[in-house]
């Protein structure tokens, strides 16, 4: 009997939205640098792209049921934590009080 059945589609899912996040971050990034800089970032980007996608079928892939509701519940908890003041700001906080 697994304890957590669903916790490997939570934590793939969790990690599509990092990938998508250093993607974004990639894209954002790579209009500022130099030539060479830039072709590496945008390398970057595409992995990340990749990687997001395939976090996302490996969840499908493991889930009994779609996963729709889960990247959505997933997405708000994460549109909180970026919201939310923290009493102390790091790399992945939210706002600073
Ligand atoms: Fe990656």
């Amino acid at each position: 009997m697994t304890i957590e059945p669903r916790r490997l589609v939570d934590t793939l899912i969790v990690g599509a939205y990092i990938e998508a996040r250093s993607c974004e971050r990639f894209f954002r990034l790579a209009p500022y640098l130099d030539q060479e800089l830039n072709s590496f970032y945008v390398s970057l980007l595409a992995s990340e792209s990749r990687h997001y996608q395939d976090y996302l079928n490996m969840a499908r892939q493991y889930a009994d049921e779609p996963i729709d509701e889960r990247v959505c519940f997933i997405a708000e908890i994460e549109r909180q934590a970026i919201l939310t003041p923290d009493k102390e700001f790091r790399f992945h906080s939210g706002a600073a009080e």
